[in-house]
């Protein structure tokens, strides 16, 4: 018999990264790995990082930094570090942290079990951050015991070929590289089988999936995928607005599995710094994408990312953005402070923006989003809207009943209750309809209605 031994990952960074942490769990089941309770009990941690901000990688290094100690305790215990920041640094994370026993890129996820074996009868520290070969494919059957997340991930390509001068993702996720369609909706099948209602597709520029491969394009792989039975929901991200095709515009009008909100980063409402940002639209041209989509969609739920203190970000740039913020009508912002990171050219851009500064426009556009998001909410108010349920809450709510969550097409997060006397059978995972009650920012509250 196989000896049972004890994995915990832990993931910093995108939901890319969930995906792969979720994959590790994964490919090393077959070897014995199941998952630890708490960190104390595994025999394995692995850390996934990330390193698009510098906030991401120092929580990583810090971290890796609480595991020495519990190295000295237990010697047996094996360290391994994966993602953007393994890639990035490689080598010089084992000199800078020797408690460190393996150190994997972000395209070894495949080589994974190869890696952990070489590490187990060597003893000897691996390090393996090639780049080649591109083995996005490395997919092992999902195990037929195991039930699936009623919404999950599944990465479509890997990598991103934009350069967007801020950016380290290309430097240390390598190479666009898209996966075949027929994988695709194998997994997906595999997913719904087990259980999963919603899949959210992703890749760093999702509306380029396969066209340099010339396999299938974004907007037919979204048809393929729509028709999988017993999917009920697709979402997608991330988008990039200078490839958003109007076919991508259509699917939204056709494709009733397709959820009701976009994810789609403008960065800056100063077409300067777009150009700066080598972002390659304009302004005018984003505006114009979204009015589009609203058409074949009424009521589309936008949110984008934001980056405040660009070098050279004058206050008139940064006006700029809060006026494009007003004139989109956002349901939701993720907002960063500019930060430099190696490789990317904006590092050498003069005039960087002092950090106060920064600070300061970040509050501004955050205070704005709530407003807006709330104000966007709001028009939630006494509808009665289809919730797919994801989340059941420990606790008892204010009402004396139990919270359920879920989210509804638009990706807006419902707490409700439901009347335990109503119903008599599990509702995780099916679609209900709740009548919201109460709108917050970022969260919605309601009651259940009825199941789907
Ligand atoms: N500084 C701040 N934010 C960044 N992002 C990417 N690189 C940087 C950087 N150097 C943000 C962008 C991107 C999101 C994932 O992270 O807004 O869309
Ligand atoms: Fe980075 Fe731009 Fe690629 Fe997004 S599109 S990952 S911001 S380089």
């Amino acid at each position: 018999m196989m000896n049972v031994k004890y994995l915990y990952v832990y993931t910093i960074g995108c939901q890319m990264n969930v995906y792969d942490s979720e994959m590790f769990g994964r490919v090393l089941r077959p070897m014995g790995y199941i998952p630890a309770e708490t960190l104390e009990d595994a025999d394995l941690i692995i850390v996934n990082t990330c390193s698009v901000r510098k906030k991401a990688e120092e929580k990583a290094f810090s971290f890796l930094g609480r595991l020495q100690s519990m190295k000295l305790k237990n010697p047996e215990l094996v360290v391994a570090i994966g993602g953007c920041v393994a890639q990035q640094e490689g080598a010089n994370i084992v000199s800078r942290m020797p408690w460190v026993d393996i150190v994997f890129g972000t395209r070894a996820v495949g080589r994974l079990p190869d890696i952990i074996k070489r590490f187990e009868e060597s003893g000897t520290r691996v390090i393996d951050v090639t780049m080649d070969p591109v083995q996005i494919e490395a997919l092992p059957p999902k195990d037929l015991d195991t039930p699936s997340p009623v919404s999950t991930f599944v990465t479509i390509m890997r990598g991103c070929d934009n350069f967007c001068s801020y950016c380290i993702v290309p430097y240390v996720r390598g190479r666009e590289t898209s996966r075949s369609p027929e994988n695709i909706i194998r997994e997906i099948e595999a997913l719904v089988e087990r259980g999963t209602r919603e899949v959210t597709l992703l890749g760093q520029n999702v509306n380029s999936y396969g066209l340099k491969e010339g396999i299938c394009s974004f907007p037919d792989l979204l048809r393929q995928v729509n028709g999988i039975k017993n999917l009920e929901r697709i979402r997608f991200a991330t988008s990039h607005p200078k490839d958003l095709s109007d076919d991508l515009i259509r699917t939204y009008a056709e494709l009733e599995k397709l959820c009701n909100h976009i994810h789609l980063p403008v960065q800056s409402g100063s077409d300067r710094l777009l150009e700066r940002m080598n972002r390659k639209y304009t302004r005018a041209i984003y505006i114009e994408r979204i009015e589009k989509l609203r058409t074949a969609r009424q009521n589309m739920a936008v949110t984008s990312d934001m980056i405040v203190g660009f070098p050279g970000e004058t206050d008139e740039d940064f006006d700029m953005t809060l006026e494009l913020i007003k004139t989109i009508g956002y349901d939701g912002l993720f907002a960063f402070k500019y930060s430099d990171r190696p490789h990317a050219p904006a590092v050498d851009f003069p005039d960087k923006v002092p950090e106060d500064v920064k600070k300061n426009r970040l509050e501004k556009l955050l205070k704005l989003e709530k407003s807006l998001s709330q104000m966007r909410n709001d028009a939630y108010l006494g509808r009665v809207e289809p919730i797919l349920v994801d989340g059941r809450s420990k606790k008892i709510g204010e009402t004396g009943l139990r919270e359920w969550a879920g989210r509804t097409s638009s990706n807006k997060v419902v707490n409700f209750n439901v009347p335990d006397a109503m119903i008599s059978n599990d509702i995780m995972g099916k679609i209900v309809e709740v009548r919201i009650e109460q709108c917050r920012p970022h969260s919605l509250k309601g009651t259940w209605v009825k199941t789907l």
